[in-house]
């Protein structure tokens, strides 16, 4: 296997954290992986709210009503600056959404690479987000990402059952 699959496949939504705090070197690093991440024109329509201070977290837990989330020691949330977002001529898309998901799949993976876990989570309450991160209109969280080590495991092989097969999801040709 090669080395970028191995760690495409270890990843996983990881809903059980250890209590240690992620250390600032590997945050930047997770944070460094996103700023890198492509995105429409390059135009980079992002913001990324780290919280990790432990009144500042408890807090934030209104945002997303589970128990586990709250053993989440670090948590990100990458809101889309619609302001900045480029919109296709065409039919005025704004690609805010779709340059928010490469940049937090680019920080999911570099976790992963450094032993760290996450789990996308979008199901949360966007206005309660918005209120507490103080978010400007154009702002739109899109993403809140819980952060540090996991106390749970995920199986790499598990995506044999739980993918769907290439047969089903390519087509060649037009
Ligand atoms: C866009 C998106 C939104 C998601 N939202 C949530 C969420 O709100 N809560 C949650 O527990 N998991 C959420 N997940 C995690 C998915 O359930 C998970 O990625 C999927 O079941 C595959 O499992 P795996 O990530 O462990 O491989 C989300 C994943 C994605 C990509």
């Amino acid at each position: 296997m090669t080395r970028f699959l191995d760690i495409a496949k270890n990843r996983y939504s990881c809903r059980k954290y250890d209590k240690r705090p992620v250390e600032e070197e590997k945050l930047k690093l997770v944070l460094e992986a996103g700023r890198v991440a492509p995105s429409a024109v390059n135009f980079q329509p992002w913001h990324f709210y780290v919280i990790q201070e432990a009144d500042q977290l408890e807090k934030f837990y209104a945002a997303y009503h589970r128990e586990w989330f709250k053993t989440a020691p670090c948590v990100i949330v990458i809101c889309a600056n619609h302001e900045q977002a480029w919109k296709r001529k065409e039919d005025g898309k704004d690609h805010g959404d779709v340059d928010v998901a490469i940049t937090t799949d680019h920080m999911t993976l570099q976790a992963t690479e450094l032993g760290l876990a996450t789990c996308w989570i979008c199901n949360f309450y966007v206005d309660k987000t918005s209120e507490l991160l103080k978010l400007p209109e154009y702002m739109e969280p899109v993403v809140i990402l819980p952060l540090g080590y996991p106390l749970d495991t995920a199986d790499p092989e598990r995506h044999e059952e739980k993918r769907k097969p290439l047969s089903e999801i390519v087509s060649y040709g037009i």
